[in-house]
């Protein structure tokens, strides 16, 4: 077996034993005889698998009671629409455009009514996050939406913004259970599963309780209702069953290696050593204003593009995979979530410095 240091941005690299753990119960999960894929939602099994993954997240986020977790379907993207059918009771939101996916978002939202584009960074491509200590937040917005930390462009909110006691809507797809969050912070907290804990396709939405209602839009299908799915506990109809299990062996893993704060404390050692190496390069240079970088996805370039392009080929031939850029920015980008260890960003970092070397 040989496996490479994948630092593709999602889906992403998962724990090795959480892989092996599920190899292991593949054929037979637990003496079930049958493997999770196989096995009804509605089993006495499946049941202690999902509740046992919902409790697991609760304790590693600190999640209130007045909070629902949601495990749901359709990704991030179908987050986009579901938060506006079931939000937008003025029919009017504010967003903060921070990158592809906060625009997206908002263009998806604008179907369902006024969407106010109140701080971007689109002016200097997203490289920093907007000061939003004093945004002209809308009297009349149902929430205020971010994305927290920007995949493509590789910047995260080092503080949350002052909504002026709006609602927080937050998509954290790329820094969930990268560091302790305060979800009390938040009216909704999701994100799509496929960058820190499994397999792509579950999103998991984490939502106050008062803002499950039933008047939502008219029109809102039954299943894009957060009612229908905190009702039924997330077993409206068939979950995506074994994304959810994955998810849950991911939790364990968390939990086993100390949780959050200790992610976090690890995150940021992997992060500053990429940094630390980009700041003294004479080759490389990271695209972002300094104190808004993410500890999870470091975009850098050399300046020359076919320059770009040899380095991810070299790379992928040393066993360093997936660092090409996002095709609407060109450049490189490792991305170097939870189960990324540490001698991975070493070797990256190795092979960048033998890379200058030879090149300047
Ligand atoms: C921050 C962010 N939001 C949303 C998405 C879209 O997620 P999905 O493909 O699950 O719809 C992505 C990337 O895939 C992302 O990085």
């Amino acid at each position: 077996m040989s496996r490479v240091y994948n630092f593709s941005a999602g889906p992403a690299v998962l724990p090795e034993e959480v892989l092996q753990e599920a190899a292991d119960e593949m054929l037979d999960y637990r003496g079930t005889g049958m493997s999770v894929m196989e096995m009804s939602h509605r089993s006495k099994a499946y049941d202690e698998i999902i509740t046992g993954a919902e409790a697991d997240l609760r304790e590693l986020m600190g999640i209130p009671d007045n909070y629902k977790v949601l495990f749901l379907q359709g990704g991030a993207s179908q987050q986009f629409a579901m938060i506006p059918m079931n939000l937008m009771k003025n029919r009017s939101a504010d967003y903060i455009i921070t990158g592809q996916w906060a625009k997206k978002a908002a263009q998806e939202a604008e179907k369902y009514g006024k969407v106010n584009r109140i701080a971007s960074s689109e002016d200097q491509t997203y490289s920093y996050i907007p000061d939003c200590s004093d945004l002209p937040v809308s009297e009349d917005a149902d929430y205020v939406y971010i994305c927290e930390n920007n995949t493509i462009y590789g910047t995260k909110y080092q503080e949350l913004p002052n909504t002026k006691g709006k609602i927080l809507v937050s998509d954290i797809s790329s820094c969930f259970l990268s560091e302790p969050i305060d979800v009390t912070k938040y009216g909704i907290v999701y994100g799509g599963v496929q960058k820190n804990i499994g397999p792509a396709g579950v999103v998991i939405v984490i939502i106050r309780e008062d803002l499950i209602t039933e008047d939502v839009l008219s029109g809102t299908p039954t299943m894009l209702t957060y009612k229908t799915h905190a009702d039924a506990k997330s077993l409206y109809n068939t979950p995506p069953a074994y994304g959810i299990y994955i998810c849950g062996k991911v939790f364990k893993w968390l939990k086993k290696m100390g949780g959050l704060e200790v992610m976090k404390e690890r995150n940021e050692k992997k992060a500053k050593l990429l940094y630390d190496f980009l700041d003294q390069s004479r080759l490389f240079k990271g695209t972002v204003v300094p104190k808004d970088r993410s500890l999870m996805n470091v975009p850098f370039v050399t300046g020359d593009a076919d320059l770009d392009a040899r380095f991810v080929k070299e790379a992928k031939a040393a066993g360093l995979e997936n660092l090409k850029g996002h095709r609407s920015v060109g450049g490189m980008r490792a991305s170097i979530y939870n189960a990324m260890p540490y001698e991975g960003v070493e070797a990256l970092v190795a092979f960048m410095k033998k890379f200058e070397e030879e090149n300047l």
